[in-house]
Parts: C-alpha cells; sequence; structure tokens
C-alpha cells in the first residue's frame, strides 16, 4: 500500500488560489478515527466556495475540498467500523477545515461516517451526496407538515445539485412540482425529472412582490433565498411550508409577518451539514428505500481529479446542471 496519495490542493498564493494536484503523505491514524479510502467525491456550491478561496467556508490553504465522500475503510480506531466496509461521509467540517473528498484519502472521526446503506451502489449514493440529503430533508420537511398538497410544490434553483433532486424525490412521491429554473434550455431536464410545470425566474421576478400574493403553492422547497425565496412567501397557501437552505440568490430575505399571521405558514431552515448522525442515516436509509428516484442515469456527470477546475468555475457562475461525481483513481 502507498504511503502516499494524490489530492486537489487549493493553495493561496499572494492572495490568489490556485488549484493543482498534489501527492500527499498518508495521515496518521488517531484514536476514535478512521482513514477512507475515497472512491467517489461530488461538487456542491460549499466546495466552489473554498477552492475559491472564501474564509467563511475554509480558514486556512493549503487546503482539500470536498464535502462528500464515499469509500471503503481503510484503516479504523473504532470498534463499530472495520477494513473494507462501504461508508458515506457528508457534512461536519468534511471539506471546511477536514481535508476533504477531493483527496483520494480523508481521516474523520468514527462519528461522522455512515453506513453505505444496503439497495444504494457506491455510485447512486455519491450522485445524492450532500445536495441529496439536503433535498430529502427539504422534502421531509414538506410531507411533515402536509400530507398530500393541493397545489403545487415549487421549487427554485431547479435544475441546480439540491434543487434537482427536489424535482425528483417530489414527483417520484406523485406531487405536482413547478420548477423555478433561470436557464432557458432546461424545459426536458426538469420534465424528464418530472416537473409539471416550468416558470423561468424572469418571468417569476417579473412583477412587484406583494406582502400577500395570490397562492399558487401548498409549499415550497427553496435553494436559492433573496427575493426568489420572498415571492414564494408570498404565494404559498395557507399551513404550508416553505424551506430555506441556500443563498445563491442572495443572503438578504425580505417579508412581512402577514403570510405567517394570516395564513399560518411556516419557514423551516435547513441545516444538511450539522444534522445529527442518527437524521443523516433515517435520510439515507429513505433514499435507499422509498425514495430511490434512480437519479444517477439521468443526471450526472462523472469526471476525474483533473477535470474539477473548470466544474468548480461553472457551479460559481450559476451554470451547472444537476451532478457532478468525482471518480478517483482513473
Ligand atoms: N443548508 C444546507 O444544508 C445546504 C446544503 C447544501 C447546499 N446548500 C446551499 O444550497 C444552494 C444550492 O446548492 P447546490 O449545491 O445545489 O448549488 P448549484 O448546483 O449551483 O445549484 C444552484 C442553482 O441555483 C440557481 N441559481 C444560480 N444563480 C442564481 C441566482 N443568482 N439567482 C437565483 N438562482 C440562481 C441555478 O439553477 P437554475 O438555473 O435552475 O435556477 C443553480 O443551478 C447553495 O447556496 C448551497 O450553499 C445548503
Amino acid at each position: 500500500m502507498s504511503d502516499t496519495y494524490n489530492a486537489f490542493v487549493v493553495d493561496e498564493i499572494e492572495d490568489q488560489f490556485k488549484s493543482s494536484i498534489k501527492s500527499l503523505p498518508l495521515p496518521e491514524l488517531q484514536d476514535g478515527f478512521v482513514l477512507i479510502d475515497v472512491l467517489y467525491s461530488s461538487l456542491n456550491y460549499k466546495d466552489a466556495l473554498s477552492a475559491s478561496g472564501n474564509k467563511g467556508v475554509t480558514k486556512s490553504y493549503p487546503f482539500t475540498p470536498g464535502i462528500d465522500a464515499v469509500g471503503k475503510i481503510r484503516q479504523s480506531k473504532d470498534n463499530n467500523l472495520k477494513e473494507g466496509d462501504e461508508v458515506i461521509v457528508t457534512g461536519y467540517d468534511l471539506g471546511m477545515n477536514t481535508n476533504g473528498g477531493f483527496g483520494e484519502i480523508i481521516h474523520v472521526p468514527s462519528g461522522w461516517v455512515v453506513p453505505l446503506p444496503n439497495n444504494l451502489s457506491m455510485e447512486e449514493a455519491i450522485s445524492f451526496g450532500t445536495a441529496g440529503i439536503t433535498a430529502a430533508a427539504s422534502v421531509d420537511a414538506v410531507l411533515s407538515k402536509i400530507d398530500a398538497p393541493e397545489l403545487p410544490v415549487a421549487v427554485s434553483g431547479a435544475t441546480g445539485g439540491v434543487g434537482s433532486i427536489a424535482v425528483g424525490l417530489l414527483s417520484k412521491l406523485g406531487i405536482d412540482v413547478t420548477a423555478i429554473t433561470g436557464k432557458e434550455n432546461s424545459s426536458q431536464f426538469l420534465k424528464n425529472l418530472g416537473a409539471k410545470n416550468i416558470i423561468l425566474r424572469d418571468d417569476f421576478s417579473s412583477e412587484k412582490i406583494r406582502p400577500l400574493d395570490k397562492t399558487k403553492f401548498s409549499a415550497g422547497v427553496d435553494t436559492v433565498g433573496g427575493e426568489i425565496l420572498s415571492r414564494i412567501i408570498s404565494q404559498v397557501d395557507r399551513h404550508g411550508v416553505i424551506t430555506c437552505c441556500g443563498n445563491v440568490n442572495s443572503i438578504k430575505l425580505e417579508t412581512t409577518v402577514f403570510p405567517f399571521i394570516l395564513r399560518g405558514i411556516a419557514l423551516q431552515g435547513i441545516d444538511s451539514a450539522e444534522s445529527p448522525i442518527s437524521y443523516k442515516k433515517y435520510l439515507w436509509d429513505k433514499i435507499a428505500s422509498e425514495w430511490q428516484i434512480g437519479y444517477s442515469k439521468s443526471s450526472i456527470k462523472i469526471i476525474k481529479l483533473n477535470e474539477l477546475a473548470p466544474e468548480i468555475d461553472k457551479i460559481l457562475n450559476g451554470n451547472q446542471q444537476g451532478r457532478v461525481v468525482v471518480k478517483h483513481g482513473e
């Protein structure tokens, strides 16, 4: 076994952030930790922030991003996890300030590890990754409030990682989805995922936001924040719920109390990275059983480590569609 591994490393050189593939020494296994041979990682928006020097995500460089990793345990200092176990790690500090899945090896606390569920291949698991469990947590929050939505559920950022999986999951559950997208040529992609209606972001944003607009949705899964979230809030029907997980549109949210006090709607924040490991296991079991959407077949692009840089630029510019999976070792 080699005592080095390859990783996509971001260096900070005179306020510029530059990436390259480097050979790194194996970390030494600590008590309560595992060393994992990462076979797959995937690209999430947060990875692009880390790779481009966002100090709110990653404080110091050189650093290897990658908030998702799926692979096999190489060495373990936890009695419940043994060499060869197939596992998933998403979130917590992975890819933020703990070297992440863009390296062929990760060294993480055993408490971050979810065993790969039966009925889910490693490739299927990584096609979900953090985007998938964020979408699943959002869908779970919608279903916990509304059994059978009478109006469609709105999904914003619909072609993105979280959005596209949310469209697929809700559609799989027989719920009508209205996909809100900025991409004019994405209709077929969104219809293939099951979206019933598609609204272009510019059309959705064309009129003034009213405190209480005509109700068009029973619920909303918002992945972008800003004025898109404000509009969804004003258009959700009585006792509906809107989930909020992202900020690619804006970190700001303007609204009034009226949707809350006159329609009884709920705004549910989603923080998948720091969710308790028991909740992550619950979501992965759902994804491996009744929420299986065969997503990996239609909407993932598989790349090698040395093909990451342009994909990072694409996600930063809001142009990514579906999921990008990194396959190590080829
Ligand atoms: N809270 C959590 O637990 C959690 C977990 C994962 C991700 N996130 C956050 O969720 C967001 C989405 O993550 P992701 O990995 O799915 O990213 P992504 O793949 O880049 O998807 C984001 C999508 O948002 C849309 N979009 C891009 N720029 C926009 C703009 N200026 N205004 C409105 N919409 C825009 C685009 O879809 P369309 O072209 O289809 O509109 C884009 O594909 C990010 O903010 C990420 O940090 C949060």
